[in-house]
C-alpha cells in the first residue's frame, strides 16, 4: 500500500480507504452477510488500508466495531459522521457521537464529520454547532473535524467553498470522478492552501461501474451544453482509455484518475464485494494512466459541474 498524510492533520493514511456507506454499504445493501462485510474490510486491512470512513446513518458502524476490535486501535484511521438532514441541536450531536462511539467500541474518533451538509445550513451548523464539537475535541472524543458536502445536490461544491473561509475544517470529503472534475477549480486550490486533508467520494458510484447509466450521463451531459458531442464517441465514450498501456477497465480508469489528481488524499472504495475490494486495491497501485488518456479526460469534461455520477 501507499500512504500520505493527511494535511495538517498529520495523519499517515493509506492513499485508498475502505467506504461503509454509499450504495453498497459494505455489502449491507445487496443482501451479503454481516461475516461477509466483515471479511471484505478484513481484507482490506490486511493489505494495508488504514482508514475506514463509516457514519451513525450507514448502520455499519457496528461492522466496523467487529473489525477494528482485532487491532491496535492507534494504527487505524477511523471516520465517522453526524447527518444534518433537517435541524439538528448541538445535544443530537452529543448523542450521535457517543452512539458511535460504542457502536465501534472505542473512545475516540479520528476524524468526526458534520455529515452531507448544504449551504443553506451551513451558517446555523457553524454557530451553533461547531462549539459542540469543538468541545467534544476538547475532550479527547473527537481528534479532528471533518465537513462532507451533499454532492447529488451540490454538484459544483457551493457548501464547500464557503467553508473554505473558515479555519475550523481539518478535513473535507469531496465529490470527485472523472466526469465531473469541478473540484479541481472550486475546491482544490483552496484546500492545498489551507492544508485541509482531501478525502475523495463518488471516485466510482453508479455511472462508472454501470454503462447503461453512465450513456444516460453522457446524454444528460449534452442536453445540458455542458459536454461537446463531437468531443465525444457517443457510442463508446470512455472506451479509448482501455488499451495495452491505459486503464484494465472503466473502474481501474476511474480510481486511478482520482489518486494522482493533485489535492486528493484518500479515494475512497465502497464495494459489497471481496473480488471488487482486491481489483481496486490492485488499482490503486497502479502506474500512473498516460498522460495523453488524462489531459483528454481533463478536455472532453472540462466544463461539467452539474452531475455527482449518481
Ligand atoms: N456525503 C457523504 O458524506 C458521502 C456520500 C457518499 C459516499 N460517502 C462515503 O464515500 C464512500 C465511497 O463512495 P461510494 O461507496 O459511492 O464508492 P465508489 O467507490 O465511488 O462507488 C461504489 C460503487 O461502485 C461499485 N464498484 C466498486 N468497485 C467496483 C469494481 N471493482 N467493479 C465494479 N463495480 C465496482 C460498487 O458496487 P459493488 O458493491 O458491486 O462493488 C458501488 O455501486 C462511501 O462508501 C462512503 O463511505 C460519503
Amino acid at each position: 500500500m501507499k500512504y500520505t498524510t493527511l494535511g495538517r492533520t498529520g495523519l499517515k493514511v493509506s492513499v485508498m480507504g475502505v467506504g461503509c456507506g454509499g450504495p453498497s454499504r459494505i455489502g449491507q445493501s445487496t443482501g451479503i452477510s454481516e461475516e461477509d462485510s466483515v471479511a471484505i474490510i478484513k481484507h482490506a486491512l490486511k493489505s494495508g488500508i488504514n482508514f475506514i470512513d463509516t457514519a451513525e446513518v450507514y448502520r455499519t458502524e457496528s461492522i466496523v466495531g467487529r473489525v477494528i476490535k482485532d487491532y491496535e486501535r492507534e494504527t487505524l484511521i477511523i471516520s465517522t459522521k453526524k447527518s444534518t438532514w433537517g435541524t439538528i441541536k448541538p445535544k443530537d450531536v452529543v448523542n450521535s457521537l457517543e452512539r458511535s462511539l460504542k457502536n465501534l467500541g472505542t473512545d475516540y474518533i479520528d476524524i468526526y464529520h458534520l455529515h452531507g451538509v448544504i449551504l443553506q445550513d451551513y451558517e446555523y451548523l457553524l454557530s451553533d454547532v461547531v462549539p459542540t464539537l469543538l468541545e467534544m475535541r476538547d475532550q479527547g472524543k473527537i481528534r479532528y473535524l471533518g465537513i462532507t458536502e451533499r454532492f447529488n445536490a451540490d454538484s459544483n461544491h457551493s457548501m464547500l467553498e464557503r467553508a473554505l473561509q473558515d479555519d475550523v475544517w481539518d478535513v473535507m470529503m469531496v465529490g470527485f470522478n472523472i466526469l465531473n472534475q469541478s473540484a479541481r477549480y472550486n475546491v482544490f486550490p483552496k484546500t492545498i492552501e489551507k492544508n485541509i486533508g482531501v478525502l475523495i467520494m463518488f471516485a466510482v458510484r453508479l455511472a462508472l461501474s454501470r454503462l447503461k447509466r453512465l450513456a444516460e450521463c453522457i446524454n444528460e451531459l449534452i442536453e445540458k451544453e455542458q459536454l461537446n458531442p463531437s468531443d465525444i464517441d457517443q457510442a463508446n465514450p470512455l472506451g479509448f482509455l482501455m488499451h495495452k498501456k491505459g486503464a484494465i477497465n472503466l473502474v481501474d480508469a476511474a480510481y486511478r484518475f482520482c489518486r494522482d489528481e493533485l489535492g486528493t488524499d484518500v479515494i475512497i472504495s465502497g464495494t459489497g464485494k471481496i473480488e471488487h475490494m482486491k481489483a481496486n486495491i490492485d488499482s490503486i497501485l497502479r502506474p500512473s494512466l498516460p498522460e495523453s488518456d488524462v489531459t483528454k479526460l481533463k478536455n472532453i469534461f472540462r466544463n461539467v459541474d452539474s452531475i455527482s455520477g449518481q
